[in-house]
């Protein structure tokens, strides 16, 4: 049952009404203004009308009207004013003020149960069309915060993509020219300088990871300005001596630049790393502009690459006991793989030698 409020201070009204309502309703009961606001206070939410005398002592019902206007009540809770003999003016100002209905004197039962129940109805209806609206506008803004954020991760991803294709487009430029100088030797010499080449692009994730461990700026100009190896280059080679004659042939071509080498062959790292690597500035050509990107270039034997895979492997293995003494195992090997290759170099050139080439 649905609570209304009857705000009368006559009581012989207010009985009346509280009789032809009580079938319907729970009907709560004022005797003026102030009494009404607090019942109202109490139960705002559940009241579904309220039946209000204008007329009253402590408060009048204007007051009721205005202080319910205050509150937010007027556009939530019906009020029906009990009409005595008011002026066209009054009555003009209730409508102006927000209330829906006048229920007149004398009280015929059946026309106050339909104005009451149609008051309620229609407010049922209003309140239920203005909850939907509601629902809907905040689904609106939180589809339109989705479209916003997209957009924004699109426009920051613009040019990172762009940053990514034209390092993609420097892999493809020194792969290029590595397998040229390969082909060219295949034809001339009959050997072939590097077994093969294996690329990679740095992922965004490692790409931030690093950004992130180095303390620079995650921004596209940043990975542009502080990390040499987004575009990535390995190529094997069979001896040691093609790593040499390919990294110079390659940085002898004159648009490309020599930013850094590190020799890890000549110099093994203390673990037993062996590998040459030049970070090289390469032209990348693009529809109105050329362009250097770094990219990093390790050259290795096919030895020095299994056993930098293995160690590689190992090293990022989790929970493994004798560390210790697998370094040492692994620095002996690099060390016989190192000999090694030198060893089946010596072998290649008497076989040369004594071919006559
Ligand atoms: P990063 O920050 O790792 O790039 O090192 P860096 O800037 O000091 O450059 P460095 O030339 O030493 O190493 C570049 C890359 O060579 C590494 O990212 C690895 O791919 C490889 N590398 C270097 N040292 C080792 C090593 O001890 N073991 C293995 N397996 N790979 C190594
Ligand atoms: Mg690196």
């Amino acid at each position: 049952m649905q609570k209304i409020l009857i705000v009368e201070d006559a009581q012989i009204n207010r009985e009346l009404l509280r009789e032809i309502l009580q079938d319907e309703y729970m009907v709560e009961m004022a005797e003026d203004g102030e009494e009404a606001l607090e019942k109202l206070r109490q139960c705002e939410t559940q009241m579904a009308a309220v039946l209000l005398d204008l007329q009253m002592p402590r408060m009048d019902g204007f007051c009721v009207i205005e202080e319910m206007g205050k509150n937010g009540w007027i556009g939530k809770i019906p009020v029906l004013v009990i009409s005595g003999e008011y002026t066209v003016e009054a009555e003009n100002r209730c409508f102006e003020m927000g209330v829906s209905d006048f229920i007149h004197k004398p009280f015929v039962d059946s026309i106050v149960r339909k104005r009451v129940r149609n008051a309620i109805e229609l407010f049922a209806c209003k309140n239920q069309l203005e909850q939907r609206v509601e629902e809907q506008e905040q689904t609106l803004r939180e589809q339109y915060r989705i479209i916003q954020a997209q957009e924004e991760k699109l426009r920051e991803e613009k040019p990172f993509n762009r940053l990514m294709m034209e390092y993609r487009a420097a892999i493809m430029e020194v792969e290029t020219r590595l397998k040229v100088l390969n082909g060219e030797f295949s034809q001339e010499y009959n050997r072939n300088p590097f077994e093969s080449i294996k690329s990679r692009l740095k992922s965004p994730a490692s790409i931030y990871e690093k950004l992130g461990r180095k303390g620079f700026p995650e921004t596209v100009e940043s990975i542009r300005d502080n990390l040499t190896d987004v575009a990535g280059i390995r190529v094997i080679c069979s001896f040691p001596d093609d790593i040499y004659r390919l990294a110079h042939l390659l940085t002898r071509q004159d648009d490309i630049l020599l930013i850094r080498e590190k020799d890890y062959i000549k110099e093994p790292k203390p673990n037993g790393y062996r590998s040459l690597h030049l970070i090289v500035d390469v032209p990348i050509f693009l529809s109105n502009e050329k362009k250097y990107m770094k990219a990093e270039v390790q050259f290795r034997t096919i030895a020095m690459d299994f056993w930098a895979s293995l160690e590689h492997k190992l090293k990022y293995k989790k929970n493994v006991n004798n560390t210790d003494e697998i370094e040492i195992q692994l620095k002996a090997c690099a060390d016989s793989i190192g000999a090694l290759d030198y060893q089946m170099q010596e072998i290649r050139n008497k076989i040369d030698s004594s071919r006559g080439t």
